[in-house]
């Protein structure tokens, strides 16, 4: 059985076998409806049940979408609707649970223990679908986009990040050990990525930079991606924090020190990170990255449900 919780665990045969089927499926069902179901059919009959502890639009959709197209179907829980938690029933028997209804389960959390416990206690497929230190189905998506934009592989393109050091970067810091690519990363100076993971990284990849000026990381890049400068779990001074944040805001001027054929990426929602002429330009690939979501969920369902081909 396999989980789809870190990339950082997974091995790089099995996150390139979930992008070459992506590619694939993607490619086969160009004249199908959203609703329409892959021919083969390979997740008929099979129930991913998942659990939202914080808001999801792009997450929630996109696997609805995914079993949906693979032949399953979703059952979307909200917390309170559980008797887990302030119900008095124990993760462990919830699990159990879990475990006898579903064939798999995703979990958005804001607790990152309770991805580990209910690892624990499941014998289903556990997908994280975001937590406070990752997003890994995220960014597996989007190193899909950035090599179906560039028709090339990742590993030859320079990445820059410019923006908080958040969840959906440390996945970032993970795919560019998996992947083997160039990533600068542009934050101010008290906002720098997560030492434990930097140490991890940077002993497997010489190809970490961290600039506390924005242009500097965004030097002949190929692909800029940012994020929201306050996060779901940010628990911190909001105004504080954006004010420290506004050198690194994408605008024009700073798209001019990446490569012409630079891209735009960003997993939305969106705050003030970036400007409306860079978000509405032909340099930002949002939407397809977004679109993207619901097909590289698919290949991740059948990593975790032991159907790759
Ligand atoms: N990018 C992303 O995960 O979006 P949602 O929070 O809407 O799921
Ligand atoms: N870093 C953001 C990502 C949202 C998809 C958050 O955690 O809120």
């Amino acid at each position: 059985m396999k989980h789809f919780i870190n990339l950082k665990d997974i091995p790089i045969k099995d996150l390139k076998k979930i992008l070459n089927e992506t590619k694939k499926r993607k490619k086969a069902r160009k004249k199908l409806n959203i609703l329409e179901t892959d021919k083969d059919v390979p997740l008929k009959g099979k129930l991913l049940v998942q659990m939202f502890e914080k808001p999801s639009l792009r997450t929630r959709l996109s696997f609805y979408l995914a079993i949906k197209q693979l032949g399953g179907g979703t059952l979307t829980l909200r917390p309170n609707e559980l008797h887990l938690g302030d119900g008095g029933e124990s993760l462990e028997d919830t699990a159990k649970i879990l475990s006898t209804y579903g064939d798999g389960f995703m979990l958005r959390t804001d607790d990152n223990k309770k991805l580990e416990s209910f690892k624990n206690f499941l014998s289903i497929p556990l997908i994280n679908g975001l937590s406070p230190s990752s997003h890994p189905t995220q960014v597996l998506s989007d190193v899909f986009t950035v090599e179906e934009i560039k028709k090339k592989s990742i590993s030859k393109l320079n990445i820059a990040w410019i923006g908080d050091s958040n969840n959906v970067l440390n996945s970032l810091i993970a795919a560019s050990v998996k992947f083997d690519f160039k990533l600068s990363i542009g934050c101010p100076k008290n906002y720098n990525p997560r030492e434990d993971l930097l140490n991890w990284a940077k002993t497997k990849n010489k190809n970490i930079y961290i600039y506390n000026d924005a242009s500097k990381a965004a030097i002949n890049a190929d692909v800029i991606f940012s994020d929201k400068v306050i996060s779901l779990n940010d628990k911190v001074n909001k105004g504080k924090k954006l004010s420290q944040f506004k050198k690194f805001i994408i605008n024009q001027k700073l798209m001019r020190f990446a490569k012409k054929d630079c891209i735009f990426l960003h997993c939305l929602p969106r705050g003030s990170e970036v400007d409306e002429k860079v978000f509405f330009s032909k340099q930002s690939k949002v939407w397809l990255q977004a679109l993207n979501r619901i097909h590289v969920q698919k290949s991740i369902l059948l990593y975790c449900f032991g159907k790759l081909r």
